[in-house]
């Protein structure tokens, strides 16, 4: 991670990195020739647009002129990625005294965002260091923490959804959490094993990770502060390799499914963060984790599956296995956590992606406070979703004749189906549920704005914003 400093004056050797707006320079300093060359630019102050000031013979030599767009948080953040990324040496970015702590904590995030490297890369951790020149670093003190817990949340999520499946099996997956729960005072966690899981019904995973030769878990991580009158409950998908199963998958659909753990590392890596910040909510991540993998000892297309809830599924994909692995989660949460509310997100279908495109998640919920609490969250650091219908009369889609519902019928409109399954295990008990399909976002196939090639850490940094939003009102 680069190290962010706040100093009241530049070292001066430093890179200058000059902030403007869409309506002008926005410092004093340099302005005469910064005003020139945003009067010059094709795009001026557009968030994230980067241009050279050429000072010969003068101090400091080298001056980056970036937009910040209209100022507010995400035009930060854009011009803090675009500045990271041209980072090789000592920078000092010039901040007009009038930024708010948030747009401070904007800039520091799109910095440590765009810096991130996989940790196992070969390719070496961008490591300058970075001044933020401020007229009162007290000012500006808390912003910068809170933004580092939200960068190393997302990078937590991004490390463990790149790590290659040989490694990232359930078992290590589960001592991931352990490890990072271990430095964090006030949480617990509590992991199942294959036995824990059969002693208590948790047919779905079972039967899901059942082929593979690195058996499931089921990781619960609390962070449960005095203080706290709510209680967030957060699912998330920890396929640490999708295969298909015995339905396998063609060769290209294969190729990026490491990452349909997504889910699951976004609402461990957000609790952690919860936990960091101390925010007063009750927070439950809940991973099951499975691979999905072709053996003899595979379930196979047809069966019937027992889940936690006592209920059956009929499936005849073994394709379709996130859900399966869902339903005994959700109907865990429901039964025994009391929640408040539940929020699932989960590499679910290739469907995300048909409606929506690469950047977007599906949200699906009834409760329309809560859609909105989750879209300003996610608007706010830049991960997005669009709310897609819960229709009641597509759910006799998932009648069978077998079981009490059918876990893939091919009826169309995969998203909306797989999510009117997953409502089945909310029961009546809770209406606050929202369930996000991250397929989609969950991977970036370049490196642009503040994402880096690879896996991109969707939901952490929302959910982070979420849970400290929720604390406070209630949603
Ligand atoms: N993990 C996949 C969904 C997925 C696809 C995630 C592409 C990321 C990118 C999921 O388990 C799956 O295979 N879904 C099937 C469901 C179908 C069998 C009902 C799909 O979307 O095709
Ligand atoms: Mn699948
Ligand atoms: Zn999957």
């Amino acid at each position: 991670m680069f190290v962010i400093r706040l100093v009241t004056a530049a070292d001066d050797a430093a890179t200058l990195v000059v902030p403007v707006g869409v309506t002008g320079p926005l410092v004093p300093d340099l302005s005469e020739e910064v005003s020139e060359i945003w009067r010059t630019a094709d795009k001026p102050g557009v968030a994230g647009a980067l241009q050279t000031l050429p000072r010969p013979l003068r101090r400091p030599a080298k001056v980056l002129i970036v937009g910040v767009g209209s100022g507010d948080e995400p035009g930060w953040r854009a011009a803090g990625a675009a500045a990271a990324r041209t980072a090789d040496e000592l920078l000092a970015v010039v901040v007009p005294a009038g930024a708010s702590p948030a747009e401070v904590g904007g800039l520091a995030e799109g910095i440590w965002l765009a810096g991130y490297r996989y940790r196992d890369s070969v390719k070496p951790a961008r490591s300058a260091e970075v001044q933020l020149i401020v007229s009162d670093p007290e000012t500006y003190a808390e912003s910068l923490a809170r933004a580092q817990v939200t960068a190393s949340a997302a990078w937590l999520a991004r490390d463990l959804t790149n790590a290659p499946s040989s490694l990232k099996n359930p078992a290590w997956f589960a001592a991931q959490v352990v490890f990072e729960a271990s430095s964090r005072p006030g949480l617990t966690v509590t992991v199942r094993e294959p036995d824990q899981l059969k002693a208590e019904g948790f047919g779905g995973l079972l039967a899901v990770g059942g082929g593979s030769a690195t058996p499931p878990r089921l990781v619960e991580l609390s962070w449960h502060p005095a203080a706290a009158t709510r209680h967030v409950v957060l699912v998330g998908k920890g396929i640490t390799f999708d295969s298909g199963g015995i339905s396998i998958k063609p060769r290209e659909a294969m190729k990026l499914m490491r990452k349909d753990m997504g889910g699951a590392a976004a609402v461990i890596a957000a609790t952690l963060g919860a936990a960091d910040l101390a925010l007063p909510i009750r927070v439950t991540a809940l991973a099951p984790l499975a691979e999905n993998a072709v053996s003899g000892s595979a379930y196979r297309p047809g069966d019937i599956i027992t889940h936690f809830d006592g209920t059956t599924s009929e499936s005849t994909n073994t394709d379709a296995e996130g859900r399966l692995v869902l339903a005994d989660a959700l109907g865990y949460a429901v039964s025994a956590l009391a929640p408040d509310v539940v929020i699932d997100l989960a590499t679910l279908t290739g469907a995300n992606a048909v409606a929506l495109g690469k950047k977007l998640a599906a949200l699906f919920t009834h409760d329309d406070a809560l859609a909105t609490a989750l879209t300003d969250s996610g608007e706010q650091v830049g991960e997005r979703m669009w709310r897609l219908p819960l229709p009641e009369d597509y759910v006799g889609y998932l009648d069978s004749d077998l079981a009490d519902r059918h876990s893939s019928p091919s009826r169309g409109a995969g998203a909306v189906v797989a999510a009117l399954y997953l409502q089945e295990f909310l029961g009546d008990k809770v209406t606050s549920w929202a369930h996000l399909d991250m397929s989609a976002p969950s991977w970036a196939d370049s490196t642009a704005d503040d994402q880096v090639k690879g896996a991109t850490g969707w939901g952490a940094r929302m959910l982070l914003r979420y849970l400290a939003a929720s604390a406070l009102d209630g949603r």
